[in-house]
């Protein structure tokens, strides 16, 4: 085989620190070489790259849409090009490549990871989270898996008012083993009254909920305290309960303010607050709520916006 190199920067030196040995590369490329050898072995411009049925090149720069055009100008085949830094905007560039299944096992595994937005998992050996988990919205997911890391020594029970079908109260309470986790829904909709006021007419779509079928997805049922019915009388009793982290997703203005008003008193210090939709054009009650709430408080909260697929607000205290 005759492997390439396209870059000669900290990723081409990261490749040959963890995978390969310089002496098995045949050249590296660069298309503004710094010196004519990188690590012993010789520099040569993409130009001057010679075709074989045995020749790969490794991509070990991240400015790979740059290089995916350089290369389609010079005639080289997508086939021919493995991209170590894969998926670094987002997109798949590695097509099926007959040749890349010559590169070491270890390293070719590593190159044929799922698509990701943060280069590795936050937890080794995968996490409690499934591929499954974040398919929905990767960097909400992804953000909650990191908040979950920094609530250690921060005192209370997690919750979630808006549960639905149970989908990211599954991923807290995978993340969280520990922690207690109340879930406040009426597990059949929204309020149909508010759901008016607020000219919505998307009710039904969230109909279709059960109790039932949100604890079969829980994979620490033992810790879930189901509180069904309309917030915030499904509240009564808690007054005295603190939390460490609140999933605040129930779409209407008037929920949400019904939650921030009993939450974010209740958060000890440390903890988080997850508003979903805040930054949704399609529910602006949300983000009303949530001025309201700082209002009513004369409070700036601290507060984070993600770009996630619904703009959620991260509110820390
Ligand atoms: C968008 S869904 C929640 C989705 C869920 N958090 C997820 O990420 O999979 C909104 C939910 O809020 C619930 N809801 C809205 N207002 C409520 C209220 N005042 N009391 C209880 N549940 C409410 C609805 O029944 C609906 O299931």
């Amino acid at each position: 085989m005759k492997l390439y190199i396209w870059g000669t920067g900290c990723g081409a030196g990261d490749l040959i620190d963890r995978w390969l040995d310089p002496a098995n590369v045949t050249a590296f490329l660069d298309s503004v070489p710094a010196a004519d050898r990188f690590l012993g072995r010789p520099v040569i411009r993409p130009e001057q790259f010679e075709d074989s049925p045995d020749a790969l090149i490794l991509v070990a720069s991240s400015h790979t849409e740059e290089i995916a055009r350089c290369a389609e100008a010079l005639g080289i085949a997508p086939e021919k090009l493995v991209y170590s830094k894969n998926n670094w905007l987002l997109s798949d560039r590695n097509a099926p490549s007959p040749a890349a299944d010559m590169l070491p096992a270890a390293l070719l595994q590593a190159l044929r990871r799922p698509p990701r937005v943060v280069r590795d998992p936050l937890w080794a050996n995968g996490g409690p989270l499934s591929e499954r988990d974040l398919e929905n919205d990767y960097v909400r997911v992804r953000t909650l898996e990191a908040i979950c890391r920094e609530l250690d020594g921060v005192p209370g029970a997690a919750a979630e008012l808006g549960v639905y079908r149970g989908g990211f109260a599954r991923c807290i309470n995978a993340l969280l083993p520990e922690r207690k986790l109340y879930l406040f829904d009426t597990f059949s909709g929204f309020d149909a009254a508010e759901a008016v006021r607020e000219g919505r007419g998307f009710t039904a779509a969230h109909e279709n909920a059960s109790l039932e079928r949100v604890l079969t997805l829980l994979p620490h049922p033992g810790k879930a305290v189901f509180r069904p019915g309309l917030f915030p009388s499904t509240a009564e009793g808690l007054e005295d309960e603190r939390f460490c982290l609140v999933s605040l997703d129930v779409d209407l203005e008037e929920s949400t303010l019904a939650g921030l008003r009993f939450f974010l008193p209740r958060i000890s210090p440390g903890g988080y607050l997850l508003l979903h939709d805040c930054l949704s054009p399609l529910l602006p009650g949300v983000r009303k709520a949530l001025r309201r709430c700082e209002e009513e408080t004369q409070t700036r909260l601290r507060k984070l916006p993600l770009c996630d697929i619904n703009g959620t607000m991260v509110i820390s205290v």
